[in-house]
């Protein structure tokens, strides 16, 4: 029977060198997610690549004095290094350079032209060089990018325009018709509200300043606008419209785009329309996943030296090996949201988690039996602790693949570690040690280490998608081969069969000492000032400095930091929407016998209808601040799940506006 098709896509990365575990988060999912597809007997393509046209690798080349080709492929050789270095399995690393995707960027560009969908007009815009993103005057945040806060210079030129404006009704149909499109659900509010509400507006696909793109089959005066080129790479990696297309039939419409939330809006609005303008069908599911943070801003190039935290890849996997790399991004980070990345949280969850749950447990295991039967003892009659243990086996299966089908690594993982932890409470409960010295229970203590053989070997074929290197030494200490996959799962173990002694898998690590270590290193790195080169050349050193000593992270506070922060119940008595903006609302705050002017980031969740009346929890110390031109002396509280939909907080019981929380 022929194999069910999984198509699965990171997005292309910029060739920006300076790769830190931020870039590495969405593709460390997407292998993830492939590896389950596979083991699952699915007939998995998995994509990646790089996105290496455009004006910002232009200008860098030139800075240079190379061509743009010579300028990035070094980047490109060191992004596939870093995936060699944490076990990314792709299909195929497509690069926007390569000839077919190149001729079929062409072909696109034609079709849509020929279908009267690409109209020649002129483009004045404000154009960020480092997004490679458009932005009309009332999309700039204080004049600058609304995506990166950086400088926007205005543009003119003469250009091909694509329709997308009449689109939008399709696209919020598809939304509609099809809620699992999206996810999580915020993204789907985040684009009606902030994009397609509003209409949008025909999209300039082509630039005539820029050269290093491709180059327009009906206007060679003009190169492709660098989004279309790089969006098409999910069907050009397919052979889309070539002679041999039989990739392309097997695999579109692909089962998932995965990317960061910041690029949702190009996925879930430019791509669909763009699909649906060439008459073909739109991918199954895209997922916008949130950021790996440093200090509550989104891990970027330009910061990652600011703190003493270790954000490299390659001193990473250097240090912790690829298995503690991947699992961190795959447990720690809740899906769909942002994570805040410290060392201390990575060194303290790779202890706890693999060296002394996971890895104890097998060490432990395999010793006992070398130590006592030199091969696996039989198992014996069952008692209520073996029992017990087998009831949390049966149907885990079952939970890790509800996970993964909603996408959900860490939730997988979490299952598959309660399983880690019953078995170890297991060993406590039937202190086998305590057997070992008793002949009359050498029974019971081989029925013990039997069952736990059996345990060890579910964790590990559980664990496959997620590490790569643990699981197939595990298994081979029981003499399993390195390709047994789910199918195993529910199997006996044979007695007799060859254990062998796993030493520790994973060295406990002194965080106390290590994070020392890795300080002394962060900071001989930064002195030595960005090793790699980066594309991104706005960072400037300030930007560096500014974060430096004095932004050390540390993950708790004593109750003297907590009380410098002042909470009071707000009663809110006016509301109304902060002009031009889709996020914001003003409200009017009554503290007591104080009013007070807040703008708070919560319009996709609340109207201003809804808002008044309301009693809140303002934190009424902060500096106050102007946004979008309003003046907010105070911030209200919200609670936000991991799909990023927001909740006010509110008192329980009646209260007087004024009241203090604490
Ligand atoms: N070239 C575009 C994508 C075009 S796809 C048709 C691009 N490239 S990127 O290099 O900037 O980003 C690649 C991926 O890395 C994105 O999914 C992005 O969200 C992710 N990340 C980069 N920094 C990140 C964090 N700090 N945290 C999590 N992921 C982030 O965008």
């Amino acid at each position: 029977m022929a194999k069910k098709p999984y198509y699965i896509t990171t997005p292309i990365y910029y060739p920006s060198g300076n790769w830190h575990i931020g870039h590495c988060y969405t593709t460390v999912i997407c292998d993830a997610l492939a590896r389950f597809h596979k083991l699952m007997g699915e007939e998995v393509f998995f994509l990646t690549g790089t996105d290496e046209h455009g004006q910002k690798v232009e200008k860098e080349a030139k800075k240079r004095g190379v061509t743009p080709l010579e300028f990035v492929d070094p980047l490109v050789a060191e992004l596939k290094d870093v995936w060699k270095l944490l076990d990314i399995g792709y299909d195929r690393f497509i690069r926007t350079t390569d000839e077919d995707h190149v001729k079929c960027v062409q072909r696109i560009y034609q079709k849509l032209y020929d279908k009267g969908e690409i109209y020649k007009s002129e483009y004045t815009g404000w154009y960020c060089t480092p997004c490679e993103a458009f932005w009309t005057e009332g999309q700039l945040k204080d004049r600058k990018c609304p995506d990166c806060g950086r400088e926007v210079a205005l543009q003119k030129e003469e250009s091909y325009f694509f329709r997308l404006s009449k689109y939008a009704p399709r696209i919020l149909k598809l939304y509609e018709d099809h809620p699992e499109f999206l996810q999580p659900k915020s993204r789907v509010n985040e684009m009606v509200n902030n994009f397609l509400k509003a209409g949008l507006t025909d999209l300039c696909v082509s630039r005539t300043t820029v050269k290093w793109g491709v180059p327009l089959p009906f206007d060679e005066k003009h190169c492709s606008y660098v989004w279309i080129d790089a969006l098409s790479n999910y069907i050009s990696a397919l052979g889309y419209g070539s002679e041999d297309d039989s990739l392309y039939k097997k695999f579109w419409p692909a089962d998932l785009h995965l990317m960061g939330k910041e690029i949702v809006r190009f996925h879930a609005i430019v791509w669909p329309a763009i699909l649906m303008a060439l008459g073909e069908p739109v991918p199954k599911q895209l997922y916008g996943h949130g950021w790996l943070l440093i200090g509550g801003e989104k891990l970027s190039k330009s910061k990652e030296n600011a703190r003493p935290e270790l954000t490299d890849p390659y001193e990473l996997v250097k240090r912790y090996g690829a298995d503690a790399v991947r699992y961190y991004m795959l447990r720690e980070i809740p899906f769909g949201s942002d994570g805040e990345y410290t060392t201390e949280r990575f060194l303290m969850r790779v202890n706890a988690d693999l060296a002394n749950d996971l890895g104890n447990l097998v060490s432990r295991t395999t010793a006992m039996i070398v130590q006592n039967f030199g091969t696996l003892p039989p198992c014996g009659k069952k008692e209520a602790p073996d029992l017990g243990l087998e009831e949390m086996t049966v149907g885990l299966f079952a939970r890790v693949k509800d996970a993964m089908d909603r996408l959900n690594a860490p939730e997988a993982l979490e299952a598959i570690f309660s399983l880690v932890d019953r078995a170890n409470k297991y060993i406590d409960e039937t202190e086998p040690w305590i057997l070992a010295k008793d002949p009359q229970k050498r029974e019971r203590l081989g029925t013990v280490l039997h069952e736990l053989s059996k345990t060890c070997c579910t964790c590990a074929v559980l664990l496959k998608p997620f590490l790569t290197r643990a699981p197939a030494l595990i298994l081979k200490s029981f003499s399993l081969p390195e390709e047994t996959g789910f199918e195993w799962l529910g199997s006996e173990l044979e007695a007799g069969t060859n254990v062998e002694k796993l030493p520790p898998i994973f060295p406990r690590i002194d965080v106390k000492k290590e994070l020392a270590a890795v300080e002394q290193l962060v900071k001989e790195k930064s002195a030595q000032k960005a090793p790699r080169p980066s594309v991104i050349s706005s960072a400037s050193s300030s930007v560096i400095s500014s974060g430096g000593e004095a932004a050390v992270e540390k993950s708790q506070i004593t109750i003297d930091d907590f009380s410098k922060i002042e909470l009071k119940v707000g009663e809110v008595i006016a509301c109304e929407r902060v002009p031009k903006s889709d996020k914001l609302l003003h409200e009017t705050v009554k503290l007591g016998g104080e009013v007070r002017s807040i703008v708070s980031g919560i319009a996709a969740f609340y109207t201003p209808e809804e808002m008044i009346g309301k009693k809140v929890v303002v934190v009424t110390n902060l500096k106050p601040v102007k946004l979008r031109g309003v003046l907010s002396e105070g911030m209200i509280l919200c609670a936000e799940n991991e799909a990023g939909e927001l909740s006010l907080l509110s008192p329980e019981r009646a209260i007087e506006s004024g009241a203090k929380v604490r």
